[in-house]
């Protein structure tokens, strides 16, 4: 019997997880339902899950995640109304199936503009009409920084951009606003928020937005981050940056890889990991909540990216590999016991 995570931080911030619906029955969610008082979907509340077709939604493995949430008194982050992956083809197709950004002609440019925003709008609707009640925080933009795209403010060639400027940012907010109301927390998410030129770009945009009434609270802070990199100081700074707009954060991914960038995958089973780096990872946590705990006036919500190292979508970037390697970015070791970042997170580590 260890203590829970989130009664450790019940004064200052509701702590969550990301799950697949999968993972709310039997060890994991007994874990989900003790540690944790906020809960995400990994994957199955994207558009390419929510709508794959147009107009034919499935809502089954979203419910089960806000039944989940309901059940167990849980605070619900949605994630997330629009981004440039995991969405369906079909959003970027003309009426006569072909790729809108081949498009040259003006004329039908706009066309297509106006029909892609068209379509931003019905699948937010349908999805924030059916969740309002439910959801305390919306990602409603994922990723629209990429401060290596070709134009001078850092923003990301997709193909929203590509066939709506930044108008399918403006729309986002405005109709995530319409529909889900005032109170809604309605927030821009992005990685390496914490890194320059990144988060200057990321300012600059929501600076610029807000100048023009989009509806944003707050800056969702994914924090991927790994047992050498980034520095504390350097998430301290990005808060204070976005709060220096009157914005909210939230940590909305957290997970710590056991490599440093670049990952080798060197350690092929978690066995392999040495003790010295998950006990650093332990200390790296326990540094990192005591800053959020610190700042807990300008953070709202903590969530971690996973439930434990049995499954975790880092494991991916090893896919190629003849061994693939393991890593263990997570609280939880793959046999759902408690490990060193466990401890660090509960600020017990020095009983070790
Ligand atoms: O659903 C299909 C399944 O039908 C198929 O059999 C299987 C075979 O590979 O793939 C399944 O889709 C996978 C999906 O997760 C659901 O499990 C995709 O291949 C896989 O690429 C996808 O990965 C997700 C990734 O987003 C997609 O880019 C990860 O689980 C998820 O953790 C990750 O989450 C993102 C956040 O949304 C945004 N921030 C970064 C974060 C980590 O990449």
């Amino acid at each position: 019997k260890v203590p829970s995570i989130h009664h450790f931080y019940e004064d200052s911030f509701p702590v969550g997880v990301a799950v697949e619906p999968e993972q709310l029955e039997g060890i994991e969610g007994r874990i989900v339902d003790k540690h944790y008082n906020s809960i995400v979907a990994e994957n199955v509340m994207k558009p390419i899950s929510l709508q794959p077709e147009e107009g034919k939604f499935n809502w089954g493995p979203a419910d089960k995640i806000v039944e989940f949430a309901e059940k167990n008194h849980m605070d619900l982050r949605f994630h997330t109304l629009v981004w440039h992956n995991q969405v369906p083809d079909w959003f970027f197709k003309d009426k006569d199936g072909n790729e809108m950004v081949d498009e040259t002609d003006p004329k039908q440019r706009e066309k297509n503009k106006k029909l892609l925003l068209k379509r931003l709008e019905t699948h937010i609707k349908k999805v924030v009409k059916r969740y309002r009640d439910e959801v305390d925080a919306w990602d409603v933009v994922n990723e629209v920084i990429d401060p290596y795209a070709s134009n001078d403010r850092g923003l990301r060639e997709s193909k929203w951009y590509q066939i709506t400027g930044t108008d399918y940012i403006k729309v986002a907010f405005e109709t995530t606003r319409k529909y889900a109301g005032e109170d809604a927390k309605l927030y821009i998410n992005d990685y390496n928020t914490n890194e320059s030129p990144k988060r200057e770009y990321l300012y600059d945009l929501v600076k610029e937005m807000l100048d023009q009434g989009v509806p944003i609270d707050g800056v969702g802070h994914q924090t991927h981050i790994n047992v050498a990199w980034p520095s504390v100081e350097s998430i301290r700074e990005s808060i204070e940056l976005f709060s220096s707009l009157g914005l909210d954060n939230q940590i909305t991914e957290l997970d710590m890889s056991v490599y440093p960038y670049p990952p080798s995958g060197e350690y092929k089973s978690y066995e392999e990991i040495p003790q010295e780096i998950l006990d650093l990872q332990g200390q790296r946590y326990q540094e990192i909540f005591d800053l959020f705990e610190e700042m807990d006036d300008q953070i709202s919500n903590v969530t971690l990216w996973g439930v434990a190292d049995d499954k975790t979508w880092l494991d991916d970037r090893f896919n190629d590999q003849e061994v693939p390697g393991k890593d263990a970015p997570m609280p939880f070791d793959p046999n759902y016991n408690v490990k060193p970042a466990y401890w660090g997170i509960v600020d017990l580590l020095w009983l070790f």
